[in-house]
Order: C-alpha cells, then structure tokens, then sequence
C-alpha cells in the first residue's frame, strides 16, 4: 500500500492542490494528521477535500480551536482571530466532521497517527533530544506526526535518536529506507503553512511493503494563498509568512 501523509494543511487550498497534482499516481490512499483549518483563507474547501480523500484523520490543535474548543485560549492574537474566523465560516457539515476527529495516537494499519506527540496531542516534537525521550511512548514502530511544520523526522535505535534529512533548496524529494529493529517518528511536513524555512507545500509519502518513506516538497501558487487570506480579512501577518515559509 502507497500512503499520502498531509498534515497541517491550515485552509491553504492552493497548497493542497500543488500537492495532490504532484503526489498524483504515486498513492492509493490518503491519511491526515490533523490541522486541516486555522490560519488560512479557504476553509471549506481544504475540509471537504479531506472528507472525501482521507480514509484517517485525528484531530490538531486548531481543529479543535475552530470548532469552539477552550485551547484557542493558548493561541497567539492572529491564530485566535484566524480561529474564530473559521469557526463562523465553516459549513455545519464541515464543522461536525471536525469536532468528531478522532485524537492520536490512532492505529491505522500498521502504522500510528498523531497530531503533536505519542503522550500529548500539543506537544512539540522539534529535536533529537525531545525525540529519544519520547522513546518509551512511542505506541509502534513507525509513528507520523506533525504540529511542528518541520519537515523530517527521527530514527531511534537503542536509546540513541537521529535525525532524517527534509529536501533542500533546490531538491525535490529525500528518499528514505526504513531498517528493522529501528523506531520512527516521521513528519511529513506541513501542506499549507510550511515553517521551516522552505516556503513550497510539504508532504510525505510511505509504501507500507518496501519500508520507503519520502519526503517531497512541490512549489504553488503562494500569491493566489495570500490573496484568499486577504479576502477574508484576516491579518496580514498571516499571509506574508506563507511567502517565507517561516
Ligand atoms: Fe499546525
């Protein structure tokens, strides 16, 4: 089986777009690792598209905040704003498809999802440190997050975590051999608000048979992004990161 992984798509339905043309024939089936909404200009459109395409998703933090949950208290100014935004813009239907997203960790087959981490939904997993300590929760051996829009990931093999290399400028995928007797925290990246300084969509793609995980990134049209962020009158803030990937 050939799997897409998105997470952390935020409302950027012109990365999503990108990213399926680019993932096109190289999948069979799609799982989403949560933040589908918050922070961008098309809500409704990213949320149906995940209904019709994911066969799992679990919840992000901002699906929860869009869809009147407490944790939108933690939020910065423009994610609040944002979240409340979406929360009036969503359809009924979109928005009771959100509210009923599972948690992770969740089992799907033979793989774990989860939004943040294996012990806390919001927490961040960002270096090799956080990675090797989080060693004992991990629920199986091959577990996808996101949450950070970091794209990359950790190996962990007795006690010791490194970390797998992301594209860089210029390169367009990392392939990755997964070995037996070895852990892994993959991150796909994020599809709609990239933060690791690569402004392009980012995403992975797992053959659950050959053990191969790759990470791709594909250009979009960013302009078009910002332009919906605009129309809908949320803060500028929000679309000009987009232009930086940070
Ligand atoms: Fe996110």
């Amino acid at each position: 089986m050939r799997i897409l992984i998105v997470g952390d798509l935020h409302s950027n339905y012109q990365a999503l777009e990108a990213v399926v043309k680019d993932a096109a024939g190289s999948y069979d089936q799609v799982v989403c690792l949560g933040d589908v909404v918050g922070y961008g200009g098309d809500p409704n459109r990213v949320t149906e598209w995940v209904r019709a395409n994911s066969q799992v998703t679990i919840r992000g933090n901002h699906d929860r905040a869009c869809t009147g949950d407490t944790v939108i208290e933690w939020f910065t100014g423009p994610a609040q704003f944002a979240a409340e935004w979406t929360n009036a813009a969503l359809t009924p239907e979109n928005r009771l498809f959100l509210e009923q997203l599972p948690a992770g960790p969740l089992a799907a087959n033979g793989f774990y999802l989860m939004h943040g981490s294996p012990r806390d939904e919001d927490e961040y997993i960002l270096g090799r440190a956080e990675a090797a300590y989080l060693y004992p929760y991990l629920p199986g051996d091959i577990c996808f997050f996101g949450h950070t829009h970091i794209q990359g990931g950790f190996g962990l093999r007795r006690g010791v975590a490194w970390a797998l290399a992301a594209p860089k400028h210029g390169e367009n995928e990392t392939v990755h051999q997964l070995e037996p007797d070895t852990m892994y925290l993959l991150n796909p990246g994020s599809v709609g608000q990239p933060r690791d300084m690569d402004p392009r969509a980012a995403y992975g793609l797992y053959d659950s048979e050959a053990k191969v995980f790759v990470l791709r990134r594909t250009p979009y049209d960013i302009k078009r992004a910002q332009k919906r962020i605009l129309e809908a009158s949320l803060p500028l803030f929000l679309a000009e990161r987009l232009a930086h990937g940070r």
